[in-house]
């Protein structure tokens, strides 16, 4: 059974820039995961409705017609251009909070939109929705938020749940081995509601963990201040590429995804079940 704890929340100090800038705060900082009751609406504003790698997915769904298994869902940020494209959903997630988000947007929808979807609260490594898809999709490099104890449970459920035939999608970050490794990377961001926000990564390449960390851009005041944080296993595709052929599945292909510019570059994976 995985966890939403990040070792970030569960007590390990975020260092670098980014833990100067908590440090600064002294006891106004309230420290909180990326994905729970108070992180979740932040996940939201800043990535919720982004369009990474959306185009590369729905050009990798459209020839597998029929409804879609979207694992770790989250506000929707994937499920919601499936849903525009005319697929129908079931969108799968752990965290209630997130979960709560998405379904606050699916009551917006039009009818029509509202009843190709349905929600589901629960782990992605251990799972029994009873039904099989033609497309299970993982997107967001989520993967890496599993450890290397729980993949196994993701593998089996995925075959469980995949339709013969059927295609399991999913992103992982491509490890450039000549990036050079300056370690922290402090990006500022302006969310969908317009509060800004500043963004730090800290991850050299070759480490086995990145840890992103938010604060607002304006920490003036004196109230508390919520600050974001997760801790990520970085899994390079040709790990994830060797775990997904010893759990029985083939690589039909794998594609890049545009990321940007960003300092590392993400590849979409279509696995089918042997
Ligand atoms: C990077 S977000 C991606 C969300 C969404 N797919 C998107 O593209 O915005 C990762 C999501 O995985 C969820 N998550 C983490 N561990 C999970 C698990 N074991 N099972 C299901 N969801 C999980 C988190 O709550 C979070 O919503």
């Amino acid at each position: 059974m995985s966890t939403l704890l990040s070792p970030a929340r569960a007590g390990t100090p975020v260092t670098g820039r980014a833990g100067e800038a908590i440090a600064a705060l002294g006891d106004r900082a309230r420290i909180c995961d990326l994905y729970d009751a108070d992180g979740s609406p932040v996940y939201h504003d800043i990535c919720g409705t982004t369009g990474h790698e959306v185009r590369e997915i729905l050009d990798a769904a459209a020839p597998f017609e029929g409804p879609v298994l979207d694992l770790a869902a989250g506000s929707g940020r994937l499920t919601f251009p499936l849903l525009a494209a005319g697929r129908t959903v079931t969108a799968l997630e752990l965290s209630a909070d997130m979960l709560g988000l998405l379904r606050d947007r699916i009551a917006l929808a039009p009818a029509a939109v509202r009843e190709r979807c349905d929600t589901v609260e629960a782990d992605m490594s251990d799972f029994d929705l009873g039904r099989r898809y033609p497309l299970v999709l993982l997107g967001t490099t989520t993967i890496s938020l599993l450890g290397e104890e729980d993949r196994p449970g993701l593998y089996r459920c995925v075959r469980e749940h995949l339709a013969p035939g059927g295609r399991f999608l999913l992103t992982t970050v491509h490890v450039d081995p000549a990036a050079d490794g300056t370690g922290e990377s402090e990006i500022p961001v302006t969310g969908l509601s317009g509060r800004g926000y500043v963004m730090y990564e800290q991850w050299s390449p070759g480490a086995e963990t990145r840890t992103v960390t938010v604060l607002p851009a304006d920490t003036s005041g004196e109230g508390p201040v919520t600050v974001c944080t997760t801790t990520i296993g970085v899994l390079p595709a040709d790990r994830l590429i060797a775990e997904l052929e010893a759990a029985g599945f083939a690589i039909r292909s794998v594609t890049p995804v545009d990321s940007g510019g960003g300092r590392h570059h993400d590849v979409l994976l279509e696995a089918e079940a042997l």
